[in-house]
């Protein structure tokens, strides 16, 4: 956790009640309410999940609710046979909802499509049917690299219906990237496009494609979706046999297609988030427990209604986009906003056109962006109408309170709750959140646990402390099945503290005396760049690959844009402590290759040594003191304390 967040948090007291406008309307009105749900919650886990599961459609109902006797393998609804898809298509299509707008997209050039939810349905049927026809089923691995068009959504809903696990890669992943996740996953099938626009550019995403799987032997197909649906294409190469477009194989596929009766424990996804070790991790997700725990959270944290145009920022590449963008307000029956292009583009005010221009009512984004937003001036904020707003939220990191405020201002008007929820792609859904019409905010606390979360601050040995480590006590539904793989990892990571009573999730945080979390940031080595998660360990692992790298220690600092930047202290081979401009693009050319462009450090330094302990360990924390300008910590146990003084010279250079 940074030292200035921990500053600013703790001392935030201003409170912003719900406005009583708001909490007229909303599902949920009152403290009590909550505390009573919440309490009821605890005690009874799977008579509250019950009642809950069985507001959604189950072909068959399930025999038990909550089966933890592998744990922490935890299965949720066992026996039950349902079907994600069909709760956020099929229920709205075939009742009367069938007219209601689904999906409103937006292209970066300005273009728009609108699906209803009825024609969403007939469209994620004949994808469904495209994707039978080139041989996938059940439980084979589908990789999708698109970019925002509305195919990305139809392209996961039509896997879940046929009970194919997507594997969604952010499509800002390089093809290396891809190489490793379609070879974990064992992808049959990769989804990619002929192109999307960004900042006024076209991506080329097969060819990265094409680099990425020109090694993997489980992919038989790469279906190629056109960007734009009039009928124009982006050129580019297609390999005969295994490549397919999407417009010539789908257009005479039916536009009706049976749900697959899923087992509620059957894979749903995976999706690939970063851990401390240079591997990142294929987080499993289950069908049945996620499905109810993205329903009700998208229900009550965004007070989802009838006539609400919900617009969550986050690319379904990432868990905000799988969980808050597709399935969990789809279930609800909600109108949700897609965009394609970059938040400035043509210009700073893009975001607030879209939101005037659509009318949008319910608007989730990353307090990055909001730094962002603030940096580029209020005059862009000031030209659009935003009186269409009601609920506003945030995602991803922790926010600092001047973000907050100038949210809560300049774009809520002071009438708008906003809603900072903290969760992760492990946990599938918001795990600590104020509900809008329910809990008094604070700028920069996540406030209060939702239904069945039962979280606590503990110290490493258990005991319940004001500063400590976040964990969760009871398994929630949408908790993660395990890594894809690796079980011995995900006990490792996730169960090793506590004796395996506690979910870890690797944060930090903090409890006031009302009981309210404030999570400073990651306590592993883990940095939270514009709200993506890198691994230390996966920068210095590309490093020291280069012939001159001897050794690399990678670390987060404070970021006025991005909340945490990446900074590289390199150790060259030999005796050349000072290294070249060319050398440093090399080493960033490294990162864009092996990850892509968004993971590359804000700095690269170049040195004679590291601090290390007596024992060889590189000691962090005083890379971070020396980075931030922060007065060093102990150093007594370093081996060779010089080296610190060389280095705190280098870094102000
Ligand atoms: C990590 C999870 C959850 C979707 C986006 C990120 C940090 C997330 C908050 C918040 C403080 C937050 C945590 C967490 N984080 N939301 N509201 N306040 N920190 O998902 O990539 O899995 O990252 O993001 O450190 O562990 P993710």
């Amino acid at each position: 956790m940074t030292e200035s967040n921990m500053e600013t948090v703790l001392h935030e007291n201003r409170v912003f009640n719900p406005p009583a406008e708001f909490s007229r309307k909303s599902h949920l009105k009152s403290m009590d309410e909550y505390k009573a749900l919440y309490k009821r919650s605890i005690e009874d886990p799977e008579g509250f999940w019950a009642e809950i599961a069985k507001e959604l459609h189950w072909f068959k109902p399930w025999k038990q609710v909550l089966d933890a006797s592998e744990k922490p393998f935890f299965k949720w609804f066992t026996g039950g046979k349902t079907n994600i898809c069909y709760n956020a298509v099929d229920r709205h299509a075939l009742g009367p909802n069938a007219d209601r707008k689904a999906v409103i997209w937006e292209g970066e050039p300005g273009d728009n499509r609108v699906l209803t939810y009825k024609e969403l349905y007939h469209e994620v049927c004949r994808f469904a049917n495209t994707l039978k026809s080139l041989g996938i089923g059940k439980g084979d691995t589908v990789a999708i690299y698109l970019p925002m068009i509305p195919e990305l959504a139809v392209a996961v809903l039509a896997c879940a219906r046929i009970g194919a696990v997507h594997s969604v890669i952010f499509a800002g992943f390089s093809a290396e990237s891809i190489k490793d996740r379609v070879l974990d996953g064992r992808s049959k099938m990769v989804i990619t496009g002929d192109g999307g626009w960004r900042r006024g550019s076209v991506l080329e995403l097969k060819s990265i494609v094409d680099k990425g799987v020109a090694d993997c032997d489980c992919v038989e197909k790469v279906l190629v979706v056109p960007r734009n649906a009039n009928g124009d294409r982006f050129d580019c190469d297609m390999r005969d046999g295994r490549d397919v477009w999407y417009d010539e194989a789908g257009k005479d596929q039916p536009d009706e297609c049976p749900c697959e009766e899923l087992d509620s424990e059957d894979l749903l996804f995976l999706l690939y988030t970063s851990g401390s070790t240079g591997k990142p991790k294929g987080i499993m997700h289950t069908v049945g427990g996620y499905s109810v725990y993205t329903y009700l959270t998208a229900k009550y944290v965004f007070d989802l209604q009838a006539d609400d145009v919900y617009w969550c920022t986050a690319d379904v590449g990432w868990i905000t986009g799988h969980s808050y963008l597709v399935y969990g307000p789809l279930q609800n029956a909600a109108t949700i906003v897609m965009y394609e292009g970059a938040p400035n583009h043509p210009d700073p005010g893009r975001f607030w056109d879209i939101v005037d221009k659509h009318q949008v009512t319910i608007f989730y984004t990353a307090p990055t962006a909001i730094r962002a937003f603030m940096k580029w001036g209020d005059d862009w904020v000031d030209k659009h109408d935003l009186s269409s707003l009601r609920l506003l939220g945030t995602v991803g990191e922790p926010i600092n309170p001047e973000a907050w405020m100038w949210y809560h201002r300049k774009i809520g008007k002071e009438r708008c709750p906003i809603v900072d929820t903290w969760w992760q792609t492990e946990t599938g859904g918001i795990l600590l959140s104020p509900l809008p019409g329910v809990t008094p905010t604070k700028p920069g606390s996540a406030t209060l646990p939702f239904f069945g979360v039962d979280a606590a601050i503990l110290n490493p040995d258990g005991e319940e402390v004001e500063t400590g480590l976040l964990s969760i006590r009871k398994p929630w539904p949408s908790i993660l099945r395990g890594i894809w793989g690796d079980p011995e990892r995900f006990k490792k990571t996730y169960w090793c503290n506590w004796n395996g009573e506690y979910y870890f999730p690797g944060d930090g945080a903090r409890r006031d005396k009302d009981g309210y979390f404030w999570v400073v940031g990651r306590v592993d080595d883990v940095v939270n760049v514009s709200g993506h998660r890198i691994g230390t360990a996966e920068l210095e692992s590309i490093f020291v690959e280069h012939p001159s790298v001897a050794e690399s220690a990678v670390i987060g600092v404070p970021h006025e844009i991005k909340g945490q930047g990446l900074v590289a202290f390199v150790l060259l081979k030999g005796d050349d402590s000072e290294g070249s401009d060319a050398l440093r693009s090399e080493l960033n050319a490294m990162v864009n290759e092996k990850i892509g462009k968004f993971a590359r450090p804000e700095k690269i330094i170049f040195c004679a040594d590291l601090p290390k302990t007596r024992s060889g360990k590189i000691m962090r924390r005083l890379l971070r003191d020396i980075a931030t300008g922060n007065a060093l910590g102990n150093v007594t146990t370093l081996a060779d304390p010089s080296v610190v003084e060389s280095l705190k010279g280098k870094y102000k250079d």
